[in-house]
């Protein structure tokens, strides 16, 4: 059950295109309004330039949470991550998607469109939807992080 309805945006590149406008349907219809940041076709981008986009906008907190879409999701993880305050987790397992909630409570979830098939990927993002932060000692541990 998805409780949570806080706004979204997304972003990818061409290589995740196709994938992130299944997301974004399916996040529309469970309730939750979600922003598209681009790319908008299947011609060759930079990824970089998009990652920027969502993950600024979640640094900022124009935006609580967001979603990035890459080839491997190597690269917008890596991009996103360099933003102060995003905890962007590349989760191509729902173990993982899980977890990076409970224990890490990312607030960008980055996905692999050429690891992932169609059916995977809207289970990843429903369970990263689903799953609560658990806090506690998590909490004290994600302090650590703005002390680097
Ligand atoms: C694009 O070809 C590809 O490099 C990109 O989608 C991504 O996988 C980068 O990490």
């Amino acid at each position: 059950m998805i409780e949570n309805k806080t706004p979204i945006i997304i972003g990818s590149d061409h290589a995740a295109f196709p994938l992130k406008e299944i997301l974004k349907k399916f996040i529309a219809e469970q309730g939750i309004e979600i922003q598209d940041a681009g790319t908008f076709g299947l011609s060759s981008v930079n990824y970089p330039e998009y990652g920027i986009k969502v993950a600024k906008a979640v640094s900022v907190g124009e935006f609580k949470r967001g979603v990035l879409l890459c080839g491997t999701g190597l690269g917008m993880s890596m991009v996103a991550n360099r933003f102060p305050h995003v905890r962007a987790a590349l989760c191509n397992d729902l173990f993982s998607a899980k977890m990076s909630r409970e224990h890490n409570d990312s607030n960008i979830l980055v996905l692999g469109g050429r690891l992932i098939g169609e059916t995977l990927a809207v289970e990843l993002v429903k369970t990263w939807l689903e799953t609560p932060f658990a806090g506690g000692r998590h909490q004290a541990r994600l302090d650590q992080f703005d002390v680097i």
